[in-house]
């Protein structure tokens, strides 16, 4: 396979995943990351990398054309917490950088485009649980609205450009190779972190507060899936729900305890918390299992294995 990709954000908690995964089935120089700085050795070893300000076009357009890319995975984005602190800066690189490459794919510089939206498209008027494909979006966070207006343009793209565009709505996604950085869910990463270094974990929301989340092995197979499935398998533009797992911090705490005994959890919630009281505890994503074929492997208790294990061997 000599398709072409660009990995914009190659660095991030995805990226960094993405670009080897990627690399290992097309082939290292195949697939190009792109980052505003550079990433781990790993990454940064393994193919071509280029320093990219995704929200500069015309740098953009030029790394493009200079390795005739056919396929952008844009996973360039700020997440919910810093988004609420720094809303106008969030709306610029969430949208400018979308409506870019959706631009340079309706001019027919590159056929086919990932893009990252979330479960943070819901909000407090939406059914918390068993959330349907289709139901009522009205987001209370930047990040939210910035995410719901992109799968707007996918979709309006797709309508009347046949722009080939794929999105998927990630829940909360459980790492540990990159740490996440600045979103609401990244408790359930630091938790990992902490017991394994402390002991203990203090966590910025609160006992019962369930949220829809998945290990990242799963996040790439979906991300990969979508992207190689049939065009005419693809049948909804604006993007998919996911699942895989939903848990509260109790949860979560329950499980590391079963490798862990003596580890302890205690709450101090933060602004953070009202983020997550507007999202839905549990994602209904039967549309992305039978258009596309999705399936998840990971529940809690294996992904806790794997956390632990693989953190253990990095930074226990
Ligand atoms: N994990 C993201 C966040 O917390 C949601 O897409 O912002």
């Amino acid at each position: 396979m000599n398709t072409k990709i660009l990995i914009i954000g190659a660095c991030g908690q995805i990226g960094s995943e993405l670009t080897l995964a990627l690399r290992t089935i097309y082939g290292d120089s195949n697939v190009i990351a792109s980052d505003i700085r550079e990433g781990n050795d790993e990454l940064m070893n393994s193919g071509p990398f280029e320093i990219l300000d995704v929200t500069d076009k015309i740098a953009l357009e030029s790394i493009i054309r200079k390795y005739q890319i056919e396929e952008v995975y844009l996973m360039a984005a700020m997440l919910s917490a810093t988004a609420e602190k720094f809303p106008e800066k969030a709306w610029q690189l969430n949208m400018n950088s979308l409506l870019s490459i959706l631009d340079f794919a309706k001019d027919g510089l590159i056929k086919k485009i990932f893009w990252p939206s979330s479960i943070a498209v819901f909000g407090p008027t939406t059914p918390r649980e068993n959330t349907p494909q289709q139901t009522v979006t009205e987001p209370t966070t930047v990040y939210g609205i910035s995410k719901l207006a992109g799968e707007r343009w996918c979709e309006y793209y797709f309508n009347n450009y046949d722009v080939d565009v794929r999105s998927i709505r990630y829940p909360g996604l459980i790492s540990w190779k990159t740490n996440p950085g600045g979103g609401t869910t990244d408790y359930a990463v630091d938790i990992y972190h902490q017991a394994i270094q402390k002991g203990s974990y203090e966590c910025f929301l609160s006992e019962g507060t369930i949220l829809p989340m998945m290990y990242m092995d799963d996040a790439i197979k979906a991300t990969i899936g979508i992207m190689q499935a049939d065009k005419a398998n693809i049948k909804e533009r604006s993007s998919y729900n996911l699942a895989a797992i939903s848990f509260a911090p109790e949860e979560v705490t329950a499980a590391i305890k079963k490798h862990i005994p003596e580890f302890t959890i205690s709450y101090d919630p933060d602004f953070r918390q009202k983020i997550a009281d507007s999202w839905p505890q549990s994602i209904d994503d039967a549309k992305a299992r039978s258009d596309w074929g999705w399936k998840h492997e990971f529940d809690l208790a294996s992904m806790t294995k794997a956390m632990l294990t693989n953190l253990k061997a990095t930074i226990g």
